[in-house]
């Protein structure tokens, strides 16, 4: 315990100032620091962290009743819509500042529903960013749309507005810019070209509940935003997700098509209904919901602080690179995501990276990988719809396309992400972050070899 306070004491120190850290860059510690106990767990040191992480998702008994309401209301549907799923809607509208949402079963659901309400439709192209779950591609793929990337920008981890205009065609309809990990993209540009070209732009902020740019929330600031609420979410229900924005026409289009393609607002089917699925979320998860909005704001708060204090730490370590936010922006923070340059670490690979700061406590993992290699894409574009709906000479050009992707091949293969609810523990929690990777960083001669 005594040893930790004072390793603890070091980072601090540390951090501070640059002339303590010196000694970093040449891989020789001063004495005291070099003993035993401060070697890599993976060498048999100590490992930095001791006594986990806060678990996720959490769940308040004083949360319960609302549950039980629903259980004993018996409206267990929100097919007639209003109930919970209303009251979430209008609270979550709320938050954001937009004018509407649109409570659905998951992010995928939100996000198809968009697509659909923007127009896009089979044969169309929607450029997308690379660096994402996999939901953003296939979403694109449900509607019969090729997702067409645009590069990465591994400074921000998101879609580089300079590399969007150059793969635009007759066929593209949508942007479709993802806010991965709770990072806001640079989305005056992207709006820019969207105008210049009459394109929509659909926000995938599934992972960016309260994010902000400029001043106003993700999910408002292109025609559409998507939000989930899965399990692992800061704001979650097990399943669910939200489409968010101010063009009620385009928002009616949602209501109608996730509720079974009803009639809803500006949307008259020729009978009652139009083309639609069943993408509704149920009362219960609203509720779920509903209970954690306060929480979000809180946690949000949290993450903040923990996010800023570990970057300031972070960025004197030689070859740990946080992410770049764009101006006047406030990241969620959903996985806290940093780049490695193993150089810095006498050529430490980023896995053994990964390893070596797993054994010290400090769960992690690498970020997205180069997925259009995955097979998923070639499967699609080799079905027979694609073939149809597109020119050979496309497909071709389209698959080849993939090699231009250097910024996001740099940020597959250079990102490291924590898991997202670590941000919520305690200030000494991120000085163990910070010393785990400075006792890497000085001990990662030995850690090659
Ligand atoms: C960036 C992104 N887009 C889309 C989704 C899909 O959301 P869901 O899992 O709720 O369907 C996710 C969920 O992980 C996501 O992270």
């Amino acid at each position: 315990m005594k040893e930790q306070v004072t390793r603890r004491r070091f980072v601090q120190t540390a951090a501070a100032g640059s002339v303590a850290l010196s000694w970093l860059g040449t891989g020789h510690a001063p004495m005291a620091f070099a003993a035993e106990a401060d070697k890599p767990a993976l060498l048999g040191g100590t490992p930095v962290h001791q006594g986990g992480w806060p678990k996720w998702p959490e769940w308040r008994k004083s949360w319960e009743p609302e549950i039980i309401e629903v259980l004993r209301s018996g409206r267990w549907s929100s097919a007639g819509w209003g109930g919970k799923v209303g009251q979430f809607e209008e609270a979550y509208a709320r938050l954001l500042g937009a004018k509407g949402c649109v409570a659905t079963a998951s992010g995928t659901t939100a996000l198809i529903t968009s697509l659909y309400a923007a127009g896009v439709d089979a044969g169309d192209e929607v450029i997308t960013s690379p660096f994402t779950f996999i939901a953003t591609y296939n979403v694109c793929l449900i509607h019969k749309a090729l997702p067409v990337f645009a590069d990465t920008d591994p400074d921000t981890l998101t879609m580089d507005p300079a590399t969007i205009e150059s793969r635009i065609t007759d066929r593209t309809r949508a942007i479709l810019p993802v806010h991965i990990y709770g990072l806001p993209c640079d989305m005056d540009p992207i709006n820019a070209i969207a105008k210049k070209h009459n394109l929509v732009v659909i926000e995938d902020a599934c992972q960016a509940w309260l994010a902000e740019y400029k001043g106003r929330k993700c999910g408002t600031l292109g025609d559409l935003g998507c939000f989930s609420f899965q399990n692992s979410k800061h704001l979650p229900s097990g399943e669910g997700g939200a489409v968010t924005g101010n063009d009620r026409e385009l928002l009616d289009r949602c209501q109608s098509f996730h509720n079974c393609g009803r009639s809803y607002g500006a949307v008259r089917g020729s009978g009652c209904f139009t083309r639609g699925s069943n993408f509704r979320m149920t009362h219960y998860q609203a509720a779920m919901l509903l209970e954690q909005i306060d929480k979000l704001v809180s946690d949000t708060q949290r993450r903040r602080r923990n996010a800023d204090y570990l970057t300031a730490g972070l960025e004197e370590i030689p070859g740990i690179r946080p992410v770049r936010l764009p101006a006047d922006s406030r990241a969620a923070w959903h996985l806290y995501a940093f780049r490695y340059d193993k150089d810095e670490f006498h050529g430490l690979s980023r896995d053994k990276f990964i390893t070596a700061l797993r054994a010290e406590g400090v769960p992690c993992g690498g970020g997205y990988r180069e997925q259009y290699y995955d097979g998923l894409l070639d499967e699609a574009i080799q079905s027979r719809g694609f073939r149809r709906l597109f020119p050979a000479q496309r497909l071709k050009a389209y698959h080849e396309s993939f090699q231009e992707l250097k910024g996001n091949r740099e940020a597959c293969q250079t990102t490291v992400a924590m898991y997202q609810s670590m941000l919520l523990a305690e200030r000494r929690d991120m000085d163990d972050i910070i010393e785990a990777i400075r006792k890497i960083h000085a001990h990662s001669a030995e850690l090659t070899t």
